[in-house]
């Protein structure tokens, strides 16, 4: 549990409407917006998930309880899609949050998306290289 916010519903239902919010700005989004509009179906699914998952980030709740990575490694991206994540998320994150949650937020998804863009193109460039051979 975080030592410093503790959820409840008020901090559960601002991460909600950042989420909502959130995805309105990256589906309308140039290079985000065709990978999001094409591989989510169920919008109302997906958006309780990724609130379930930012519960869990920022308020130490356990309610996502999957591994959040793999599910990319199949989608057609690379860094540049990253960085494009961490420019809409964390102003986002700063205008529906409660200060201190926002500026964690902000902060976490700029860490997410360095570490990740990274491990993804590493993995799948290991990937290419395996099919390759
Ligand atoms: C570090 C930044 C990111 C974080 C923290 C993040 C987080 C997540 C999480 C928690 C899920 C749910 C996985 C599950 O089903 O359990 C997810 C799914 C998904 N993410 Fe991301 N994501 C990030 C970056 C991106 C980027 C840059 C894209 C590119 C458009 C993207 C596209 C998707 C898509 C399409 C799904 C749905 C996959 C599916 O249902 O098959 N994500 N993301």
């Amino acid at each position: 549990m975080s030592e410093d916010i503790l959820p409840n519903e008020a901090a559960e239902e601002a991460i909600r409407t950042l989420v909502r919010e959130f995805y309105v700005i990256a589906r309308a989004d140039d290079l985000l917006g065709p990978i999001f509009n094409s591989v989510v179906k169920d919008w109302d699914g997906h958006l309780a998930t990724m609130s379930d998952f930012w519960s869990g980030a920022l308020l130490g709740t356990d309610r996502y309880k999957a591994a959040p990575f793999p599910p990319h490694l199949k989608l057609d991206m690379g860094q540049e899609h990253f960085d494009r994540w961490a420019e809409l998320w964390a102003p986002a994150a700063r205008q529906h949050l409660p200060e201190p949650l926002g500026e964690k937020a902000a902060s976490m998804g700029n860490g997410m998306s360095h570490c990740w863009g990274r491990a993804f193109v590493s993995m799948k460039q290991q990937m290419a290289e395996a099919e390759a051979s």
